[in-house]
């Protein structure tokens, strides 16, 4: 059977912004280039586009970071991906990743994830990939967390229709923070379209979310104690996701968020591939894991 493209979901990286936050530490770069211990925080909410299956991304960047990303990243063939590039001239809001990239999206289902946002868990790729297979409207993943009014919150039925999303409410209606990976539907760019700025002169993301509450076609998955929802947006948060990384890395022997070993696992490339990934960086400990990984998936070691 041929595959119908309007079903096969894209993905959008939105990596603006001014970072401003964390300044001076991303004067000169990008935040979503700052380190998250041993790789670039870009390739957290990456890794989790390609656990979902994704493999066609675009990820928006500031007009001074591009050459950057396309230094780190390339065009994404060698990860068998399709990796292309669009600038947002300004910070205009998340929901303007909808129009830097209507082009891109057309009218296909497409995932959008920040380029700061960091998820971990055992059975996250699977949870998404069904969740991608059975989108309608807008499906977004709450999280509860201690300090809610810092995040977009959200209400759901007990049958996980959203009843309604506040941003950063001064009283917020419950602890669960909408995380910043959303899943749409082909009407997105439409929607998008008809939105106005907001007070602070940003398209919001809760205001495109809540066209879709209004038209009940927004579901909600909440992300349990068993997942990890971290962001790295101050200096506290940053070092805080680094040692987290850290500690999981050292105890298991294993890496989050290593892309060549998500590619491989998923099947976009071969372990043959894979090994020659790691052989390129073989000076870092990520290297020799990537080459280890790649040689226990049957890759040629007398080859290259
Ligand atoms: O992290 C989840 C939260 O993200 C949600 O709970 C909120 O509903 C949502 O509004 C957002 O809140 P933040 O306060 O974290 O948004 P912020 O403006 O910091 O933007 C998040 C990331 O998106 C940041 O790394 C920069 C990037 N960005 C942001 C804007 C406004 C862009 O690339 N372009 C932009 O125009």
């Amino acid at each position: 059977m041929v595959e119908d493209p309007s079903r096969t979901v894209r993905g959008i990286v939105l990596a603006g912004g001014t970072g401003s936050r964390l300044w001076p530490a991303t004067r000169a770069v990008g935040k979503q280039l700052m380190p998250v211990y041993d790789k670039p925080m870009v390739y957290y909410p990456l890794a989790t586009l390609m656990l979902a299956g994704i493999r066609n991304v675009l990820i928006i960047t500031t007009p001074e970071d591009g050459d950057a990303f396309r230094r780190l990243l390339g065009d994404g063939s060698s990860l068998g991906l399709s990796i292309g590039y669009a600038v947002q001239e300004r910070p205009r809001g998340i929901a303007d990743a909808f129009l830097v990239g209507a082009d891109f999206v057309g009218t296909g289902p497409v995932a959008l994830v920040l380029g700061d946002n960091l998820f971990h868990g055992d059975g996250f790729g699977r949870l998404l990939r069904r969740e991608v297979g059975r989108l309608r409207g807008c499906t977004l993943f709450g999280y509860a967390v201690s300090d809610p009014q810092r995040y977009g919150v959200v209400v759901a039925d007990s049958s996980d229709r959203v009843l309604s999303i506040e941003e950063k409410p001064a009283r917020p209606r419950s602890s669960l923070a909408v995380t910043g990976l959303y899943l749409y539907d082909g009407d997105v760019v439409a929607r998008a379209q008809e939105l106005t700025p907001s007070a602070r002169g940003e398209l919001e993301i809760t205001d495109l979310n809540n066209s879709y509450v209004a038209a009940g076609l927004a579901r909600l998955v909440t992300l349990g104690r068993g997942m990890a929802w971290l962001d790295t947006g101050t200096h506290d948060s940053l070092i805080e996701a680094a040692v987290f990384v850290q500690a999981l890395e050292r105890r298991q022997g294993v890496r989050i968020a290593c892309l060549e070993e998500i590619a491989l696992r998923m099947g976009y490339i071969d372990a043959d591939t894979a090994l020659a990934l790691g052989r390129a960086q073989a000076a870092s400990a990520y290297g020799e894991y990537v080459e280890r990984v790649a040689v226990e998936f049957g890759a040629n070691v007398a080859a290259g």
